[in-house]
C-alpha cells in the first residue's frame, strides 16, 4: 500500500509557504511546517487540523540547529518524500550599508539551509523516491541593485540544483528549482507595498503553487514563473549583461528596489 506522502515544507509561516502548503494538502499529502513564528504556525495548524499539518520551530539560519530539527522530524516517526526549500529574506539596502551579519542571515537562510537540509535528508529522499524543490527567484537570474545578497543567494540556489539534478540523475531523487518573478496577494514583495513595474507584472501565489506540484508530478528542471515572456531577455542577459542593465533599467527595477530600501 503506498504511504501518504509528506513534504517538509521551510517557511510555512506566512506567505507562500502557505499556499504550497495548502495545495500539497489539497493534493493528499502531509505537510510539515517550519519557520520560526510558533505563534502563526500554530494559527495555521488551528484552521487546518493536525492531521495534515504538523510544525516544528526553527531558525533555519543557525545551521547548528538544523540537525537537531532533522533529528526530531525522525523521532516523531515522519519519514519525508519532498522538501520544499521555500524559507528566504531579503534586505533592500545600499550593498555598503548591510552589516556582516546581514551578509551571513542572508545566505544561510537562503543557501546554506536548503543545501543542508538536502544534505541530511537526501537519503531518504532517494529511498522514497521523492523530490527536492527550491523556491529560488528571478532575482537569481539577473542581479537586483540594492538587493545584491539576496540575488546572490537565489543564483547560488539555482546552479546548485542544476548541478544537483544532473549528479542525481542515476538515483531515484529529482530536484526542481523554481524562479519566480514579483508575486502579488501574499508573501514578501506584496508586503513591500510597491506596485510592480507595468512591463514585468505580477503572477498570482497560486502559480508558484502549482509549479511545485508541475515540478513533483513531471519532473521539471527548472520553472519560471512570470506573467511576461521573460526567457528570451533573460538569455539575451547572458550574453550581453550591460544591454541586460539598460533592460532592466528600463523595466523600473533598480527603481523599485531603491524605493524598497525606504519602504523596508
Ligand atoms: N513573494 C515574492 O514576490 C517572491 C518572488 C520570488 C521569490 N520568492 C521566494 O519565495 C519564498 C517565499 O517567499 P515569501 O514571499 O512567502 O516570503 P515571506 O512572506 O517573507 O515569508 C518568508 C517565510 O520564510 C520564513 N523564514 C524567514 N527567515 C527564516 C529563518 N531564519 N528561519 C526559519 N524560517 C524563516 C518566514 O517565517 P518566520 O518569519 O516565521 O521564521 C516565512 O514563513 C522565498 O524563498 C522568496 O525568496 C518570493
Amino acid at each position: 500500500m503506498n504511504h501518504q506522502k509528506i513534504a517538509l515544507v521551510t517557511g510555512a509561516s506566512r506567505g507562500l509557504g502557505i499556499i504550497i502548503s495548502k495545495m500539497l494538502m489539497e493534493k493528499g499529502c502531509k505537510v510539515l511546517g517550519v519557520a520560526r513564528s510558533e505563534d502563526k504556525l500554530k494559527q495555521f495548524q488551528d484552521e487546518i487540523g493536525e492531521k495534515n499539518f504538523q510544525y516544528y520551530t526553527c531558525d533555519l539560519s543557525k545551521p547548528e540547529g538544523l540537525p537537531l530539527l532533522i533529528d526530531q522530524i525522525k523521532s516523531d516517526g515522519h519519514h519525508i518524500d519532498y522538501l520544499i526549500n521555500n524559507a528566504g529574506l531579503e534586505r533592500y539596502d545600499h550593498f555598503q550599508n548591510n552589516s556582516q551579519w546581514d551578509v551571513i542571515n542572508i545566505i544561510n537562510t537562503n543557501l546554506l539551509a536548503p543545501m543542508e537540509l538536502t544534505r541530511l535528508l537526501l537519503p531518504e529522499i532517494t529511498n522514497n523516491g521523492g523530490h527536492i524543490v527550491n523556491i529560488a527567484s528571478l532575482a537569481g537570474k539577473k542581479g537586483i541593485a540594492y538587493n545584491t545578497i539576496y540575488s546572490a543567494t537565489k543564483a547560488g540556489l539555482i546552479m546548485w540544483s542544476d548541478g544537483l539534478r544532473q549528479e542525481l540523475n542515476e538515483t531515484n531523487a529529482n530536484v526542481t528549482v523554481i524562479c519566480p518573478g514579483y508575486i502579488s496577494d501574499t508573501g514578501m514583495f506584496h508586503d513591500g507595498g510597491v506596485d510592480a513595474p507595468p512591463l514585468l507584472g505580477t503572477s498570482p501565489p497560486e502559480a508558484v503553487a502549482s509549479a511545485v506540484w508541475e515540478a513533483i508530478t513531471k519532473n521539471r528542471a527548472e520553472i519560471i514563473v512570470n506573467s511576461g515572456p521573460i526567457k528570451p531577455l533573460l538569455a539575451i542577459g547572458q550574453l550581453f549583461p550591460r544591454f541586460g542593465d539598460k533592460v532592466v533599467s528600463w523595466f523600473g527595477v533598480p527603481k523599485l528596489s531603491k524605493k524598497r530600501i525606504v519602504s523596508s
